[in-house]
Parts: structure tokens; sequence; C-alpha cells
């Protein structure tokens, strides 16, 4: 086992690789989502038709430098949230299996309340921690989204003109104090929210299904397709208001009076399926971000493994 920092360095390193790899994805997503905004659909400009086709077009037109815009931010983002996800985890969930033991039969089993596992907890304790983590680092992601859409060839959104990430909350701050930073932060949460409460669910239902139906032995095939599946629904649960935080992070509190009246008018001019605007670059982005992320995370904590039993002593190991 690392220790704690070390585990948060080597998961971090492990999930800023997947962010590295998948961003592009990322900024497609972002311009697909607010292409026609609030537009009825004839009118509506088709500047990127698709997760492809936008891919290719912003590196003809913006190069690498335009698929990656805001890929520091992004990284920020994702060591908050590991953190969060890292440092809550736990605590809550061994406080809330400590408040269920005392009510139940195995009441005084002290040692119980470390190892006890219950879905319901596990999912309870995934999802705060998650949302707390949204909470936290949403103004990196509002400063990322605004960075993305940023094109000099291709607008969509407005066109905030942000030098990089740091500027960008300054300016931002400036403009618009604290409330500004944290504009759209309640469809972030929710995002994350339903994010994390489908996945580990969905993994276990799509292995068992597998396993019986399939006859699949446990292994790495069986865990990649558990875990594409339950990618496809953590997109589907997640991408409506996903769609939501991206329209709010683009305007600055001048088009919408808050997320349900975004989400009604969103729906009302353009149609139900706008809230999928952007479904097939989320996916595209979602599916090896979990694949890398796993795989990457056994390198990085193997690698963190070996560093620490050479540098550090086991006072100072148990100390961290
Ligand atoms: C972004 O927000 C601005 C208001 O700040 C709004 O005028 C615009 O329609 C929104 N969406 C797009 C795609 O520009």
């Amino acid at each position: 086992m690392s220790t704690t920092l070390g585990s948060f360095i080597a998961g971090g390193i492990a999930a800023c690789g997947a962010v590295t790899v998948t961003h592009s994805f990322e900024t497609v997503k972002i311009r697909l989502q607010l292409q026609g905004e609030l537009q009825a659909k004839r009118d509506a400009p088709r500047l990127y038709k698709g997760v492809l086709h936008g891919v290719k077009v912003i590196y003809t037109n913006e190069g690498l430098k335009g698929l990656l815009r805001g890929l520091s931010c992004a990284y920020i983002y994702q060591m908050t949230l590991n953190g969060c996800r890292l440092g809550f985890y736990d605590p809550i969930r061994t406080t809330l299996n400590s408040l269920y033991l005392t009510r139940s039969p195995l009441h005084g089993r002290e040692a119980n309340i470390k190892a006890y596992q219950s879905l319901p907890i596990n999912i309870f304790s995934g999802a705060s921690s998650g949302i707390l983590g949204a909470f936290l680092g949403s103004p990196f992601f509002l400063v990322k989204t605004r960075l993305q859409s940023f094109s000099p060839f291709l607008p969509v959104g407005t066109q905030h003109q942000y030098r990089n990430a740091w500027d960008g909350l300054r300016q931002i701050y400036g403009a618009e104090g604290i409330k500004g930073l944290w504009r759209g932060v309640g469809p972030a949460m929710v995002r994350t929210g339903f994010g994390s409460s489908v996945q580990l669910p969905t993994y276990f239902f799509a292995k068992r299904l597998l396993q019986r139906n399939f006859n699949m032995q446990d292994g790495a095939p069986l865990h990649l397709m558990s875990s594409t599946a339950s990618g496809v629904v953590v997109c589907i649960f997640m991408h409506p208001p996903d769609t939501v935080m991206s329209r709010m992070y683009n305007q600055t509190g001048n088009l919408y009076s808050g997320a349900f009246d975004c989400l009604y008018r969103t729906v009302k001019t353009e149609g139900i399926l706008a809230v999928y605007k952007g479904f097939f670059a989320h996916l595209a982005r979602i599916l090896p971000h979990t694949i890398l992320t796993l795989s990457l995370a056994e390198q990085t904590n193997k690698l963190m493994r070996r560093f620490e039993d050479r540098v550090l002593s086991k006072e100072v190991k148990e100390k961290l």
C-alpha cells in the first residue's frame, strides 16, 4: 500500500494522463453543446457536424493547440476531484457504517466498521465526495469551458479573451466576484452526482449479467466490457445536466435566470433531443477515460510503491 499522499499523486498522474488523451473530444463536445443555442433547428448553424468532423475542423484551423485549449484547467479540476474522492470517501463511508451498524444486530463489533461493505452506503459516499469535488472545482471547469469554446476561426458561444487559466479566474473574479466564479455550480454538482451514483451499480450489474449469460470469467476482458457498459449508462445520465452546465458557463447571468430556466428554454426552442447535443463526443471522452485511468493507475501506483519503499523509512510512511 502507498501512503495517502502517494496514492493521491499516483492517481492524479494517471487521471491527468487520461485527460490529456481525451481532451480533444471534450473540446468538440462543448462546441457541439453550444452550437445553435436557443435557435430553432432549421436556423441553427452547423459549423461542427459531429465528433470526427469536429476534431478535424479544429485541428485543421487551430492545430493541436486548439484541441487542447483549457487543458491545464482540466488537470486542476481532475486533481481536485480525485483529492476529494480520496480524502472524503472513506471518512463518509465509515461514519455512515458506524451510524448504521450501531442500529443493527451487528452492534458492538467495532472492527467491522471499516471493513463493512454496503452498496448503498458506498454509492452515497462516492456520490457525495464527487459532488463536493464538483463544488470546489467548478471555477476551473468554468474557465476550462470558456477557453475551449474560444476559437479565432469558427467561434461558438461568448468569446471570452482569457490568456490562460489564471488570467481567466482573475478576470471573472474582478468583474463578477465570487458569484461569477461559481456560476453554474448547481448543474455541475448534479452532473457529477448523477455520474458517480450510476457508475458503481451499473458496473456490477453489467459484470454479473456478462458472467451469468455469457459465462465470462473474471479478468481483463470482463472488466473492460463491464466498464464500457457502465460508461455508456453514466453518459446517458450525465449528459443532460452537462449540457445545461456548459450553457450556464457560457453566459454571464444575462441569458438564463437559473439551471431550470436554461433546461426549459433549451427544450422549448430546440426540442427535447437538444439536451443530448454532443453526446457522442462525450462518450468518446468517457469510455477511453475510464479504461485509461484504471490501467494507468495500476502502473503509477506500482511505481509509487517502489519509490516510497526505497526513499521513505517505515516511521515516515506511517505518518503520511
Ligand atoms: C452564450 O451566452 C451569450 C450571453 O452571454 C448568449 O448571447 C449566447 O447566445 C450564448 N450561446 C452561444 C452559443 O453563443
